[in-house]
Order: C-alpha cells, then sequence, then structure tokens
C-alpha cells in the first residue's frame, strides 16, 4: 500500500538494471546465482525485483543456449523487519517460477544491518537495494544546535548540516567496502535511493515532507501538546545525498581498489504521476490526484516514522501530529508538486 513510488521508480530503473545484468551475462556466469536484496522491507515490491531479474537471466540463457543457472536470493533487512509475511507469499513466488519454467530457486531471510557484515567473503555474484541506502546507521551525535528541526532545515546551522553530511560519509563508505567483501569479483551491485538534485542540503526536494512533519511538531508545541526540548533533541537518522557527495565517496572506493562506478543517474519521479502517470495533467484529475497523493503522502510518512516518533514523544502524539501533518501536507500538494530524486548506481566489484 505504501511503496506505489519505489515500485515506480523500480521500474524507471529497470532498463539501467537490465544493461547491468546483460554486461555481468557478456562475461562469466556461475552454475548457482547468489542475489542479495538489502533492505528488502515486506511489501509487494519485495519479490518484485527478485523475479524481474531471475526473468531477464532466463532470456538471456535463452537467447545464448545456455544452461539456466540455479538460484540463491537472500532477503535483507532489519530483523524487526516481517520476514513471516515474505515467506508466506513464497509458495505463490515459487509456482510461478515453476510454471515461467525458471531455473530453481532458493529464497532465505538474512536479518541484520546492512552496516555490518552480512554474508561470506566472496560469496555473492549480484547486490541490489532500493530505497533504503539513505537511512544512516545512527542518529548522527551532536546535533544539540539543531533546535526545533528534526531534519535539516534553512533555519540548521551549517555545523548540523556538516553533521549528517560526515555520518552519511562513513555510513555509505561503511556499506560499500563491507559489500565489498561479500561480492565476488567483476559482480554487480545496482542502488536506488533517494537524494536531491540541488547541492544546498536544506533544498526543498529532498526535505519538504520531514520540514512539514517538524511544522507539525512545532504546531503541538505551541498547543502545549509536546515539549519543546523533546523536539530539540529528536531527528531523523537519514540523509539525502547529492550526487557529488556520492560520486567522491565512490571515487575513494576506486583508488582503493574495491568497487567501481559504471554510471550514477539521478531519475526524478513527481509524486503524483508515480501514481497516476500523465492523468495527473488533465485538469478534471488533477484535484482527485492531490487528494489521494496527500493521503499516501501522510500514510507513508507515518510507515516509516511512527515508530520513531512514538518511542520519543509517546504514543499519544501521533495522531494529532498526523492530523495536522495531512494538513500541512495538503496545502502544500495545493500549490506545489513534490518531486523525488533518485540515484540510481550501478557498480562493479574489481
Ligand atoms: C522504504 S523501505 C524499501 C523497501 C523496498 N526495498 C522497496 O524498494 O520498496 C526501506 C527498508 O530499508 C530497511 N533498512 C533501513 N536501514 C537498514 C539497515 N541498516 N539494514 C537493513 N535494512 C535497513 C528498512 O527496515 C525498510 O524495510
Amino acid at each position: 500500500m505504501n511503496s506505489d513510488v519505489q515500485r515506480t521508480v523500480i521500474l524507471k530503473a529497470w532498463p539501467f538494471l537490465e544493461e547491468t545484468i546483460k554486461d555481468m551475462f557478456s562475461s562469466s556466469f556461475p552454475g548457482c546465482f547468489n542475489v542479495a536484496d538489502l533492505g528488502c522491507s515486506s511489501g509487494p515490491n519485495t519479490l518484485l525485483v527478485i523475479s524481474k531479474i531471475i526473468d531477464t537471466i532466463h532470456k538471456l540463457c535463452h537467447q545464448a543456449n545456455k544452461k539456466l543457472p540455479e538460484f540463491q536470493v537472500f532477503l535483507n533487512d532489519l530483523p524487526r523487519n516481517d520476514f513471516n509475511s515474505i515467506f508466506q507469499s513464497l509458495p505463490e513466488f515459487y509456482k510461478r517460477i515453476k510454471k515461467e519454467k525458471f531455473g530453481p530457486c532458493f529464497v532465505a531471510g538474512m536479518p541484520g544491518s546492512f552496516y555490518e557484515r552480512l554474508f561470506p567473503s566472496r560469496s555473492i555474484n549480484f547486490i541490489h537495494s532500493s530505497y533504503s541506502v539513505h537511512w544512516l546507521s545512527k542518529v548522527p551525535e551532536n546535533l544539540e544546535n539543531n533546535k526545533r528541526n528534526i531534519y535539516i532545515t534553512k533555519s540548521s546551522p551549517p555545523s548540523v548540516c556538516q553533521t549528517f553530511l560526515e555520518q552519511f560519509q562513513r555510513d555509505f563508505s561503511a556499506f560499500l567496502s563491507l559489500r565489498s567483501e561479500e561480492i565476488v569479483s567483476g559482480g554487480p551491485m545496482f542502488l536506488t535511493f533517494l537524494g536531491r538534485s540541488i547541492a544546498d542540503p536544506s533544498s526543498k526536494d529532498c526535505c519538504c515532507l520531514l520540514e512539514l512533519l517538524t511544522k507539525s511538531l512545532i504546531q503541538l508545541v505551541n498547543e502545549g501538546l509536546v515539549e519543546e526540548a523533546d523536539v530539540d533533541s529528536f531527528n531523523m537518522p537519514c540523509y539525502f545525498p547529492y550526487e557529488e557527495e556520492v560520486k567522491s565517496i565512490v571515487r575513494e572506493q576506486d583508488r582503493c581498489g574495491q568497487n567501481v562506478a559504471n554510471s550514477i543517474r539521478a531519475v526524478t519521479e513527481p509524486m503524483l504521476a508515480s501514481h497516476f502517470g500523465n492523468a495527473v495533467i488533465d485538469p478534471l484529475f488533477a484535484r482527485f490526484a492531490t487528494l489521494v497523493a496527500e493521503h499516501l503522502a501522510v500514510e507513508k510518512t507515518k510507515v516509516v516514522a511512527e515508530p520513531m516518533l512514538a518511542s520519543h514523544f509517546g504514543n499519544a502524539v501521533i495522531d494529532p501530529l498526523f492530523a495536522r501533518f495531512a494538513m500541512l501536507v495538503a496545502e502544500h500538494l495545493a500549490v506545489e508538486k513534490t518531486k523525488h530524486i533518485n540515484l540510481v548506481i550501478s557498480m562493479t566489484r574489481k
């Protein structure tokens, strides 16, 4: 229900992913193909990419008259992820694989943080991750001066922007180094995550929903429902990097002989079009689309942020907070179309 934007972006990035698989296919090819999806979650997208990867390899094998490989799929997420619901959807998935006459496929869960080692050395042939790597390993430290904010905004001091950036640099470098130990030589890694198209880290193209969430919290402070000190001490553990910030980390990896980037692209997805395609430009549907997008933006933010907000501010705050947030999102979407900037990176292990 809350995965439509991710799904649209996965499909938009698909031609690049297909390109990556074709490049890999032209070199060597194993009898058992180990794929890992990092930050798989437990929604309708969880098996979507895996199905598409298997589908593409199947077609390429047919074209080249090669024997189909067996597939071992590792679905990774944090231990609290609902792996049971994924496992319950597997019989249906296996049925389809059998019907399409794909090679045998074995799916396993791999709970753990992708900021730690997850797999044995040189054991994975292909690593995929979508909409996950913008989550940091933790809330950055020393953000006491980010008063009345929960992420970077125009009023955040420059030191706050630097603190978030440095945490992302540490985390993303660690993520790439850890994966370079796990992936086979020549193995590709394909990552899609939220970023920004403007160097300024407080630019609207990445922070707008979090800014509206902050405004909602401040309204609750003004109404006496939330302590100002609690807002001051809360920050979101995420970062939406600028393309150049990612490139410089990737260049460093290349220098250390670990991973080399084949391509880094930015894919933009207007929030409304991701649900309605071109119909949204039809003025007849515009208001309707706004109402639904508004609902989805609120629900999506709620799904992701509610556990963190509830543990910091208490459960009682959730309903009034999201009621105010819904109003602010509605006002925002009435005057502006929000876009998601996605960075799509294809890399190869040296
Ligand atoms: C928005 S969901 C993306 C789901 C799916 N990949 C998609 O594209 O629809 C982000 C997922 O990343 C997971 N995640 C965040 N930090 C993680 C970490 N350090 N290790 C593993 N998974 C993590 C979250 O638990 C969540 O399920």
